[in-house]
């Protein structure tokens, strides 16, 4: 293609785009939060009645919400947040809150090494939890100011960290006035909530509320797609009848499923130059989305995370020709250090199980593996390594894709 073609190409792309409203795309992002969420009245009705308190009362919440994936808990604690700020600054009153998701931050240290040194010129650095705790309470309670910590994806967390964070009000005192001044949104699966209390049983008792998202019914849903659909696709491309087939193939209540698929759609139908998403395109995007992972995961993972997750997918790749589904740790620990050498310039001499335990357990929680223990009736116990949601040769793949991209 010679240089004027390309231009030509290029105007025709902006200006002549049949699919894509106007700044459209981005509202397929996840990162976007829509100016309303239909079908989600009655919690947010719950939410507000739960929040008031920290401006009315000058108490401080610890909130919880639950529910699948794709059921919008992110969407709602966001919308929650920032609606809050709005009503704050309307009512004169001091707020501020921060948004975390613990597949990047961690620790409720790393959380507090980042909001401390942007609000307060201080390096966190060098300072206990403790100390930065008392630190940051006392600075609240001087500004009269309120602050929420909206955190997701803390099954990520310690459930030690997760116990200081509802903690702090109480270990933190601060002066005679019983104001408190720090709230939070914390946000898991379902599935994730449970193994949480069960680990650590106290966590219930500091909760003021656990608000659970129930699943949308078919005509929810159908609801909900064309409210986006109109957000980012233009008049008449996208039928009525589509949207019922996304919401049709979205059964499991996973509304991000059929965001991802409608974006697909409408890229096939640019690429195409379509002026309307056909029923293939959409089936044909549904088949491009079902193998895409579906959370923002691999690239939050660590260089060694990273690593152990390819030497697992080496491992089953490798097994399921024999037709055995899972990986024993000893089968991947033994591949990791092969896996060291050849991509993560390193030692695999100086490699210790203890790490590598730890970063199974991180993949766990991340749901890219499944560590399951299974009796056997001479044997005795054995830890079985299964990755359920994704080919192994697609993990593979997208793993070097990563280690290639960004180290
Ligand atoms: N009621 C709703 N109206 C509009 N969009 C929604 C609604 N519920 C969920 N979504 C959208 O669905 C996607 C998935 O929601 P998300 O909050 O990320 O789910 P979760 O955190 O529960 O996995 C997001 O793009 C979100 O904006
Ligand atoms: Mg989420």
């Amino acid at each position: 293609m010679i240089a004027t073609d390309f231009e030509e190409e290029l105007k025709r792309n902006i200006l002549g785009d049949r699919v894509f409203k106007r700044n459209g795309e981005q509202t397929f992002d996840r990162s976007f939060i829509p100016e309303k969420l239909p079908h989600r009245d009655d919690i947010l009705r719950k939410l507000a009645s739960d929040l008031k308190i920290i401006f009315k009362e000058d108490k401080a919440v610890n909130l919880a919400l639950r529910g699948e994936g794709g059921f919008g808990k992110t969407a709602i604690a966001r919308f929650a947040q920032k609606k809050l700020a709005k009503v704050a600054a309307e009512l004169g009153i001091t707020f501020d809150s921060r948004y975390y998701t613990c597949f990047q931050f961690r620790t409720l240290g790393t959380m507090l090494r980042d909001y401390l040194p942007s609000n307060y010129f201080i390096s966190g650095k060098g300072f206990s939890i403790s100390e930065m705790l008392t630190f940051l309470v006392q600075n609240l309670q001087r500004e009269n100011k309120k602050l929420l910590f909206v955190i997701d994806e803390i099954q990520n967390l310690k459930p030690e960290d997760v116990m200081r964070i509802l903690s702090v009000n109480e270990e933190f005192k601060s002066g005679t006035d019983g104001k408190e001044y720090f709230s939070t949104i914390l946000i898991a699966r379902s599935a994730d909530w449970d193994a949480l209390m069960a680990a650590e049983p106290r966590i219930a008792q500091r909760l003021h509320s656990t608000i659970a998202l129930p699943k949308y019914d078919f005509e929810q849903m159908v609801d909900i797609f064309a409210f986006r659909r109109d957000l980012a696709i233009k008049e008449g491309v996208l039928s009525d009848e589509n949207v019922e087939l996304i919401a049709e193939m979205s059964e499991t209540g996973n509304v991000y499923y059929g965001i991802e698929v409608m974006h697909h759609a409408g890229k096939l139908a640019e690429q195409q130059d379509a002026s309307e998403i056909l029923p293939e395109m959409i089936r044909n995007a549904a088949k491009y989305v079902s193998t895409e992972f579906r959370e923002p995961i691999l690239k939050d993972l660590r260089t060694h995370e990273l690593l152990v997750l390819l030497s697992i997918a080496r491992v089953l790749k490798h097994k399921s020709q024999r037709n055995i589904s899972y990986a024993t740790t000893k089968e991947a620990f033994e591949e990791y250090k092969v896996v060291c050498e050849e991509l993560g310039n390193c030692d695999a001499r100086t490699h210790v199980m203890t790490a590598f335990r730890k970063y199974l357990r991180k993949l766990n929680q991340s749901h890219l593996i499944h560590e399951r223990i299974k009796n056997i009736s001479t044997r005795g116990r054995r830890a079985e390594i299964h990755m359920l949601d994704y080919p192994a040769d697609f993990v593979e793949q997208k793993v070097l894709e990563v280690l290639k991209s960004t180290r």
